[in-house]
């Protein structure tokens, strides 16, 4: 009977310690999903806007007061602004929200 309660005490462990390694593999997901903001910016807007989003001669500086919200982030990108391009065609919602996203987390 002992035997068969250590036997349970262990399973139940097991159990824990799957869902605990289940949480983590989602916060990991999480971080996926930034890395490709991360990617899709570099690859699209770093270009002119620097890698840090600190600007150049063709872009703004994005890490500035000027970059905006979210919302208005991703409005810019789909619509573009004065002489940079809208990526509407380029790419879809939600990379355009990635990107926004991950520019929210540039410095200011
Ligand atoms: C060809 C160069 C170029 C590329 C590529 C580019 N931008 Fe821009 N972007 C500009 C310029 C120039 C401005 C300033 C427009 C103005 O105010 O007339 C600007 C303005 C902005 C603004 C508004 C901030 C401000 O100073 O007015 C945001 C936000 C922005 N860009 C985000 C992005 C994102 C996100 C990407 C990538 C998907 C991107 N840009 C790609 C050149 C570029």
């Amino acid at each position: 009977m002992k035997k068969f309660i250590a036997f349970g005490l262990t399973s139940i462990l097991m159990a824990l310690t799957l869902f605990a390694t289940g949480g983590c593999s989602s916060a990991s997901q999480q971080t996926a999903s930034s890395a490709s903001g991360k990617g899709l910016y570099d690859s699209n807007c770093a270009g002119c806007h620097g890698a840090t989003g600190a600007g150049s001669a063709a872009g703004t500086p994005l890490n500035a007061e000027n970059a905006g919200d979210v919302k208005q982030v991703s409005d810019i990108t789909r619509n573009g602004k004065g002489s940079m391009p809208g990526f509407a065609r380029k790419l879809k919602d939600d990379q355009i929200q990635a990107i926004a996203k991950y520019v929210s987390t540039l410095p200011k």
